[in-house]
Formats: C-alpha cells, sequence, structure tokens
C-alpha cells in the first residue's frame, strides 16, 4: 500500500461494448503483472459471470454484490451492479486499480470509484 495522492497510479479499464471479445483475458494478465510485482492492486470486476473474481478465488462463486476478498496486499470486489465502491475499498489506498467492466462509460466508472 502507499500514501494516498501518490501520483503515478494507474486506473486500467479493460472495457468494450461486446463479449467475448478479451477483457477477461486482459485483466487477468494486467492484473498478474501489477500483483507479481508487488504492486497493491483493486481488482473489480463488473460482469455477472464472475470470471475475474472465479481466476483470483480458485473458482469461488461471489454470493452478492459487492463481495470482496483480501489477496495479500490488493483487493479483489465483485461488483455487478456497477454501483459506487465507497465504504468497501478507497483507491486512493491501492497502487493502481484495474477493472473489468462491458461499458465504456466514464461516468459509470466515476460512480464506482
Ligand atoms: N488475445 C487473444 N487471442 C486469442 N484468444 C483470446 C485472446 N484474448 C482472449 N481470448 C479468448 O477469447 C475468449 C473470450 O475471452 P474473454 O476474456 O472471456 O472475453 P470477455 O471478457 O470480453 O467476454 C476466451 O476463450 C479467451 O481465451
Ligand atoms: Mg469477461
Amino acid at each position: 500500500m502507499h500514501e494516498p495522492g501518490r501520483s503515478g497510479n494507474l486506473i486500467i479499464l479493460c472495457t468494450h461494448n461486446d463479449g467475448g471479445v478479451g477483457k477477461t483475458t486482459l485483466a487477468v494478465h494486467i492484473a498478474g503483472v501489477l500483483l507479481s510485482r508487488g504492486y497493491s492492486v483493486l481488482l473489480v470486476d463488473c460482469d455477472d459471470q464472475a470470471d475475474l473474481w472465479q481466476f483470483f478465488t480458485k473458482g469461488k462463486i461471489p454470493t452478492q454484490s459487492k463481495d470482496s476478498e483480501d489477496l495479500e496486499n490488493s483487493k479483489l470486489i465483485w461488483d455487478k451492479d456497477k454501483g459506487s465502491l465507497k465504504g468497501k475499498a478507497n483507491p486512493a489506498y491501492f497502487d493502481h486499480v484495474v477493472l473489468d467492466i462491458d461499458t465504456p462509460l466514464q461516468n459509470t466508472v466515476q460512480v464506482i470509484l
């Protein structure tokens, strides 16, 4: 974890209107690189199918939207309702944020974060 407000944070959107185009695959790989380098990462899975979530929880099925799992110094959240994460996770406390989301609308991402 780092001090809030430090510069250099990335918010990485893996997004597209269509399914089956590689959003989750890209999110898994980017997250894997960042995690393996020791960064603290907030991973947000906004897909009903929870594929990103299941990859990092070894197949666990989330029960309700906003379920979260701690991954060492990182955190994984399933936000299928694409609602605000206020009170659940503060992106400012993570080095980077990776979102797997099927809409590129910037205001949706602003609402979430
Ligand atoms: N760069 C790629 N080259 C070839 N196949 C890919 C690539 N990225 C993803 N795939 C495959 O495409 C399929 C859909 O990928 P997925 O990441 O689940 O898409 P999405 O999350 O957009 O629905 C999967 O079978 C995945 O293995
Ligand atoms: Mg997907």
